[in-house]
């Protein structure tokens, strides 16, 4: 009994958390249902289409982008490399997307690792922002990646750099910062993402789940019933077995055979089916 309540806690939570609206200060804020999902790391999924990086990483073991500098080498002289999408190790940062330098090619600092990235928007800008961190504590770092929807056919990478206490910035222009313009490709490893169909599957299973429970309780308090009455519906349940064999027996014959069913509580299927 316990847990089926737990296993229905966790359905709710699990339908829920999926849409929570958390403010992160700077009006960058946690994503709305109306804003998007985010499907993994480098996609997100929104009513226009699908935000998908995936196509501007680079595969191999080195970035995409490597020691770029910042806008204002004087405001900030680091060397920043970044892959939206495969992680790569550089001196010290290991599994990293995001890396930070100096500019003698020394100190490598990780300053978003693997695994960390997470979609938000900027309602300020009206854009979307990727988040990474790396570290804990006093030592975290975060990167925000604005992402900056444009057609044109280069893809480019501005460094604007560390604009507060290890709170880093750079803008990535690209079509595929665009909705539904980098369209996913479908095959094996493409399946994280829910589907409406495993939405609907575990929306039954709780619908399922959620009429037995409530039945059996309501059973047990209104009607005093015990044992297998406090099952609602019981008698319905008891005939489906005998309902479906009778039924596909019809079908498989053409309805030209003489159903044999057990005798069954309440009306029998045979006089139904041959009434019609
Ligand atoms: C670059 O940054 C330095 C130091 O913050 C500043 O003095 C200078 O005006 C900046 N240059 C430009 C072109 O913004």
């Amino acid at each position: 009994m316990s847990t089926v309540l737990l296993f229905l806690l966790s359905c709710w939570l699990f339908l829920n958390g999926r849409f929570a609206f958390v403010n992160a200060g700077d009006g960058i804020v946690t994503l709305t249902p109306s804003q998007g999902l985010q499907i993994d790391e480098c996609t997100l999924q929104n009513a226009e289409g699908v935000i998908n990086l995936k196509p501007i990483g680079n595969a191999e073991a080195s970035p995409r982008w490597k020691d770029h500098t910042a806008y204002n080498t004087t405001f900030d002289p680091g060397l920043y490399s970044y892959d939206p999408c495969y992680a790569f190790n550089q001196g010290a940062c290991k599994n990293s997307l995001v890396c930070r330098s100096d500019e003698n090619h020394g100190n490598d600092i990780s300053i978003g690792k693997q695994g960390t990235g997470k979609f938000f928007y900027d309602n300020d800008a009206s854009t979307y922002i990727v988040q990474y961190t790396a570290g804990e504590g006093e030592n975290q770092m975060t990167t925000n990646v604005l992402l900056q929807c444009a057609t044109m056919v280069q893809d480019t990478l501005e460094i604007i750099g560390d604009l507060s206490n290890n709170v880093y910035f750079m803008t990535l222009t690209s079509r595929c910062c665009c909705p539904g313009l980098c369209p996913p490709e479908i095959g094996p490893g493409n399946d994280s993402g829910l589907s409406f169909g495993s939405i609907v599957c575990i929306m039954f299973v709780c619908i399922t789940f959620s009429y037995f429970i409530l039945g059996m309780v309501y059973m047990k308090a209104a009607r005093g019933a015990s044992g297998a009455e406090i099952v609602p519906h019981l008698s319905f349940w008891m005939d489906l077995p005998n309902l479906i064999m009778d039924g596909v027996t019809y079908v498989f014959t053409c309805g030209k055979s003489t159903i044999s069913t057990p005798e069954g509580p309440g009306t029998g299927p045979k006089s139904t089916y041959e009434s019609i």
